[in-house]
């Protein structure tokens, strides 16, 4: 037997294992996940603490000083600086990857392809390709691989509270959402070249796949866990917020809608810039019906851009980050914590809503509901299929901004089936000697 397979197997009926004759239980040695980190500051830090109950076995960062602070508290894992070589140790059963956003789909894909568990910060690429590729992979071992997608807000028990008040009725059957982030960072283009990269940073391996851009310090100069605000609005290295916040506010969508991909696309924004994405930017999505429920439309606004309010007394503008479902009998107004439900009626009683008896179980921590789902069922919540379609989603928001139409889209062959050129927009040309699905 693999020991992927006895780890799954000893989780999942309790197996008591005996490492080097030594009674023990679930967090024996020889039960805990090798684990690679690969991104190890910023973002990658806030995965220490979950990861620590499990063997972290290889760090990896193209800055050296930031390995310094994990590789004290892990001294036994190796320390790399191209996360490709880090792939080759033998015998890592799972990756979190923490890098930048136009690494992620390179690093799930060789992961997932070395048949590792993954856990990726969102967005799940930088393009449409990216985002599909990654969901395919996943798609093909999903029977033995559990992944999930970084938006650890899906926690938040508002998320089962909305998806339970949507489900069971209570705005009636809904027909149109909407999602929003007011976050507005304007940038004029890339940095110009700017001194040399410090020694101790692997800048060639930091730009990786994309196509050079000269180094500046001022892609590097934010907080810790912020630092992805100096470079995610550049088109090779981000999506915008669409791919940043929008992960997460789309995320109140899809946990409450179901997933699934677009029919029609349509965007507009501020004039467009070929080096930065827009700040002010809305996208409008047609979204086929699913199991339980008919079509929908998803709307998407960033950066002043916002839907109409129902009422002249919510002022929508004060959830930074939120969404809103308009259904038959009603409207429901979220951000990641609370909600508010505005019945259609003065005088509505809300009797036709039908309130479950059970409520749905708390997530717990997000990234141990993944790191259990390896050793187990391999079930998560936002898995690379849900989270997928997602990242595709939008993306494809940018690529209709980019063809300047409403475009039609076949997700089953992710093609634009009324614009040809558009589809040039779908994928991207990366420098030699780097490959997506490696
Ligand atoms: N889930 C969340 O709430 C949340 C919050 C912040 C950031 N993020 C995501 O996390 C990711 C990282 O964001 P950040 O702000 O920490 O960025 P960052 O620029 O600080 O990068 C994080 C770390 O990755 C390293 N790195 C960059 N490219 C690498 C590569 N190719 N190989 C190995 N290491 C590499 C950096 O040196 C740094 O130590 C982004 O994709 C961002 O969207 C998620």
């Amino acid at each position: 037997m693999k020991r992927r397979d006895f780890l799954k197997t000893a989780a999942g009926t309790g197996l008591i294992i005996l490492p080097s004759g030594v009674l023990s239980g679930a967090n024996a040695p020889s039960n805990k996940l090798n684990i690679a980190l690969i991104g190890t500051w910023g973002r990658g830090s806030a995965h220490f603490n979950a990861i620590s109950s499990e063997n972290v076995v290889a760090l990896c960062d193209v800055n050296e000083q930031h390995l310094e602070r994990p590789a004290k508290r892990w001294p036994n894992a190796k320390t790399y600086v191209d996360w490709r070589k880090c792939l080759d140790q033998k015998g890592i059963d799972a990756v979190v990857c923490a890098t930048t956003d136009f690494t992620h789909a390179f690093v799930a894909n060789w992961a997932l392809n070395r048949d590792m568990h993954v856990y990726c910060e969102k967005p799940l690429g930088n393009t449409v390709e990216e985002a599909r590729t990654v969901r395919a992979n996943w798609l093909k071992r999903k029977s033995r691989l559990a992944t999930q997608l970084g938006t650890q807000r899906h926690a938040n028990p508002n998320f089962n509270r909305v998806q339970e008040l949507i489900r069971d009725g209570a705005i009636g059957k809904v027909t149109d959402t909407y999602a929003w982030g007011n976050r507005q960072i304007r940038r004029p283009g890339y940095l110009p070249a700017q001194g040399e990269p410090p020694a101790y940073l692997h800048y060639d391996l930091w730009l990786g796949p994309v196509p050079f851009h000269p180094y500046n310090p001022g892609y590097f100069t934010g907080g810790e866990g912020a630092n992805c605000l100096q470079w995610n609005m550049y088109w090779d290295f981000g999506s915008g917020q669409i791919g940043d916040m929008g992960s997460h506010t789309m995320d109140l969508i899809w946990d409450a809608m179901g997933g699934g991909l677009p029919t029609t696309i349509e965007a507009k924004g501020d004039p467009f810039n070929p080096e930065v994405t827009p700040v002010e930017f809305e996208s409008h999505f047609t979204m086929p019906g699913n199991d339980w429920r008919g079509p929908i439309t998803v709307a998407w606004y960033e950066g002043g851009a916002m839907p109409r309010s129902p009422r002249n007394w919510v002022d929508l503008n004060k959830i930074d980050h939120g969404a809103m479902f308009k259904g038959t009998k009603g409207y429901l107004i979220t951000g990641f914590d609370s909600r508010l439900i505005i019945p259609f009626g003065d005088d509505a009683d809300m009797s036709y809503y039908n309130r479950r008896e059970r409520m749905l179980p708390p997530v717990g921590s997000f990234q141990k509901e993944w790191i259990n789902a390896c050793k187990g069922d391999l079930k998560t919540s936002v898995d690379f299929d849900y989270g997928g379609t997602m990242t595709e989603t939008m993306l494809l928001g940018l690529v209709a901004y980019r063809a300047g139409k409403k475009l039609e889209y076949d997700g089953a062959t992710g093609k634009v089936t009324n614009d040809e050129a558009a589809n040039a927009f779908l994928s991207k040309k990366y420098r030699e000697g780097w490959t997506l699905n490696g």
